[in-house]
């Protein structure tokens, strides 16, 4: 029972993540380096170092275009070749929320995160709560305060981008230009914050794991899917019955 797997990203949907991811890192690597202001940047001889590795500042700025639109496309034909397949059952996953049982997932999960169960319980009793931790659905309120804001921001860094593209042209207004690479700016930073998170409880946190490997084969054991989706996997077992007992029934 243990050792059985269970279905959980199709290929494309793996494919697109990490499409995405190296789409992410290329893209924060090379817009670090377009980054002439001395007083924003965090490492002052990136932009050098870029410009030396692209062989100059416009292939570096065409390169990061290019893979700006490479990325952006990719999503938008994804997004409308598989609208109702993915698309809608992935937002509609991500915006279901039940607050009550989500907050004190957020509010245990954090504590045991941090200081471990035998704290969680003790603050419990103290502050009068259950120290259980919420059972979710196929994906935790946690990964669903960062989908949200990613996708959102991601909407939003290829629309300014698209303006700055479109602004070489001389087609744009300067005010909205200046807009857009501020709003582009701040808004890679409010992703690339919830970025670090994501990537600390997919790939880092102890008894994650399984969800990474599911990220290339597609799967997890029925174990994890109890002990972290446990809501998902009741879902997925009544499927199964409500198929096989009508079978079973004409049989
Ligand atoms: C090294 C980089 C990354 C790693 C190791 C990583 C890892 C993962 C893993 C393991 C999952 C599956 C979680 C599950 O099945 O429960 C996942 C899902 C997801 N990833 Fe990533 N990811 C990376 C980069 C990114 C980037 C750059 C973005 C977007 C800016 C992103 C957005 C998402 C979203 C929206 C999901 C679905 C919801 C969620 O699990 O939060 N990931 N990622």
């Amino acid at each position: 029972m243990a050792h059985q797997t269970i279905h959980r990203h199709t290929r494309l949907s793996i494919f697109m993540h990490w499409f995405n991811a190296v789409c992410w890192f290329f893209l924060l690597l090379t817009g670090l380096g377009l980054i002439r202001n001395d007083a924003l940047q965090v490492f002052p001889a990136w932009p050098l170092w870029m410009r030396s590795v692209f062989g100059s500042p416009e292939t570096l700025l065409l390169s990061h275009e290019t893979v700006g639109i490479i990325w952006a496309g990719g999503f938008l034909i994804y997004g409308i070749l598989l609208f109702r397949q993915e698309v809608i059952p992935f937002i509609r996953e991500i915006l279901t929320v039940e607050i009550p049982r989500d907050s004190l997932w957020l509010i245990t999960k954090g504590i045991q995160m941090t200081l471990g169960y035998p704290a969680l319980e003790k603050i419990a009793e103290k502050f009068g709560f259950d120290s259980r931790i919420p059972d979710q659905g196929f994906y935790n309120v946690g990964q669903k305060l960062f989908a949200i804001p990613s996708i959102l921001g991601g909407v939003v860094i290829a629309l300014t981008g698209f303006i700055m593209i479109l602004s070489q042209y001389g087609t744009v207004a300067a005010e909205l230009v200046q807009w857009s690479i501020v709003i582009h700016f701040i808004t890679v930073g409010l992703v690339f914050a919830g970025l670090l998170i994501h990537i600390f409880m997919a790939a880092i946190a102890k008894g994650e794991q399984p969800a990474l490997i599911s990220m290339f084969t597609g799967t997890v054991p029925e174990d994890y899917a109890h002990h972290h989706h446990k809501l998902w996997l009741d879902e997925i077992r009544a499927s199964d019955a409500a198929e096989t007992s009508p079978a079973q029934g004409n049989g």
